[in-house]
C-alpha cells in the first residue's frame, strides 16, 4: 500500500526498479514501455539525441504507455583546450579504419552540445522525470523541470558529489558505484586516479551517500537480481537503477554482437577506460580498448568529448558488421547474470524475487 510518508512514493516511483539511462541507443521506446509495463521505471539516454530525436523518441514512448517515464542528459560540461594528442589519436585507430574499410580518421572538432535545445525539448516531453550525470543539472533547469511538476536526479560517485547535487536542489541521487556499466557520472575530483584504483564500490558508497544527505538515494552499479536490489534497500537505498541486466533484453537496442559479449563475459573481464569517449566508463575489454590504452601509448587519448566523435564512425561500422571487438561494449561486472528475455518479463520477476528474498532474509539472519 503507497503511503505520502514513504520516500519512494514522495518520489513518484511506483517500484523500487528504474531502468538506467542508455545513451547511445540501447533504451529503445519499446524497453522503456515494457519496464513500465512490468511494473518498473523505463529511462531513456537522450544525451546524443537532438531536440527533434528527444520530442519523436517521448511521443513514441507515449504511444506505448501511458506510466511515467524518465529522460537523462549529460549536465554540461567546459569545451576541452585543443589536445597536443590529435596526431597520436588518430594515428592509433587508423589501422582499425583501414580494417572496416572505411575513409581516414579526421580530427574531430567540438559541435555546440546542444544541451539548452536538449532540455527544452525534455521539457514539453511529458516526461516525469529529469535526471543528468556528469555534473549538476544547471539552476535554471531545476527549477524549470520542478515547475513542470517534474522530478529531478543526479548522479553521484563520491559522498561530496552527492551533497554537491542536494545543494543544487536534485530531488534524489543515484549513488554510482564502481561496478557500474557505462560511463562514471563523476564530475568533482581526481576521479580517474592511478587507472580507477581509488573509485568506490556500490556496497561501500551507498550507505555513506545515505546518511550524508536527506534526500533519498538510488542504488547503481552491479545491481543485476533481486538479491542485489534486497541488499540495496538494507543500504539505504530507497531503489534501484540498473542498466546491464536490461541491456541483454529483447527490447533493447544495442547491436547483436554486443549483447553477445554481455551473454558470453566472464565478471573478470570489464575495465574502466577512456578510450571510446576520453571518459572512464566500464565495458567488456577487446582489441580497441587494449591498442588505444597500451601504456606504451600514453597520451593517445582526447578529452571528452573529442575522443567519443573521434570513435563514432568506427564504433557505427562495427556495429553494422558485428565486429565487437571495435564496439564500447559498455556492461557492469554483473554480467553474468545478465538474460535474454522480455522486458516485461524480467522486470516483474526482479520485483517478485525482490519480495520473496526480503522474507527469506529473517530465516537467514537466524542461521
Ligand atoms: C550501455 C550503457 C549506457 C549508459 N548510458 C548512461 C547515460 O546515458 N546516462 C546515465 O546517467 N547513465 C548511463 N549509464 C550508467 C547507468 O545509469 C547505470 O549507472 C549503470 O548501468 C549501473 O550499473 P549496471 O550496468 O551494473 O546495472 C549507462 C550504462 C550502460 C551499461
Amino acid at each position: 500500500m503507497s503511503s505520502h510518508t514513504d520516500p519512494r512514493d514522495r518520489l513518484g516511483l511506483r517500484s523500487p526498479v528504474i531502468q538506467a539511462p542508455m545513451a547511445g541507443g540501447g533504451d529503445t521506446a519499446a524497453l522503456v514501455a515494457a519496464v513500465n509495463e512490468g511494473g518498473g521505471l523505463g529511462f531513456v539516454g537522450a544525451a546524443y539525441l537532438t531536440d527533434v530525436q528527444i520530442t519523436e523518441r517521448a511521443r513514441d514512448i507515449r504511444g506505448r504507455t501511458a506510466l511515467p517515464f524518465g529522460i537523462n542528459l549529460f549536465a554540461p560540461t567546459p569545451a576541452p583546450a585543443p589536445s597536443p594528442a590529435t596526431a597520436e589519436a588518430l594515428a592509433r585507430i587508423a589501422p582499425f579504419h583501414l580494417e572496416l574499410g572505411l575513409p581516414e580518421p579526421q580530427a574531430p572538432t567540438l559541435a555546440d552540445d546542444g544541451f539548452e535545445r536538449q532540455f527544452a525539448a525534455l521539457l514539453d516531453s511529458g516526461a516525469a522525470f529529469y535526471s543528468v550525470t556528469f555534473g549538476l543539472p544547471p539552476a535554471e533547469t531545476v527549477a524549470a523541470a520542478k515547475a513542470r511538476g517534474m522530478r529531478v536526479l543526479g548522479t553521484a560517485t563520491t559522498v561530496a558529489e552527492a551533497v554537491a547535487l542536494e545543494q543544487a536542489g536534485v530531488d534524489a541521487v543515484v549513488a554510482q558505484g564502481s561496478e557500474a556499466g557505462g560511463h562514471r557520472g563523476s564530475f568533482l575530483g581526481d576521479a580517474w586516479n592511478d587507472r580507477g584504483a581509488n573509485l568506490v564500490g556500490t556496497m561501500a558508497l551507498v550507505p555513506q551517500v545515505a546518511d550524508a544527505v536527506g534526500v533519498p538515494v538510488i542504488a547503481s552499479g552491479g545491481i543485476m537480481d533481486g538479491r542485489g536490489i534486497a541488499a540495496a534497500l538494507a543500504l539505504g537505498a530507497v531503489a534501484v537503477q540498473m542498466g546491464t541486466v536490461f541491456l541483454t533484453c529483447d527490447e533493447a537496442g544495442p547491436p547483436e554482437a554486443h549483447k553477445q559479449a554481455i551473454l558470453s563475459a566472464r565478471e573478470d573481464q570489464t575495465r574502466v577506460t577512456r578510450a571510446f569517449s576520453g571518459r572512464p566508463a566500464r565495458g567488456i575489454v577487446n582489441r580497441f580498448m587494449e591498442v588505444v590504452e597500451d601504456p606504451l601509448a600514453a597520451g593517445a587519448v582526447l578529452p571528452f568529448p573529442l575522443q567519443n566523435a573521434l570513435t563514432r564512425p568506427l564504433r557505427t561500422a562495427a556495429g553494422r558488421a558485428g565486429r565487437a571487438e571495435f564496439l564500447s561494449l559498455w556492461a557492469g561486472q554483473g554480467l553474468r547474470l545478465a538474460r535474454r528475455r522480455p522486458a516485461a518479463e524480467l522486470t516483474a520477476e526482479l520485483l517478485n524475487r525482490t519480495r520473496s528474498v526480503l522474507s527469506d532474509l529473517p530465516a537467514r539472519h537466524r542461521a
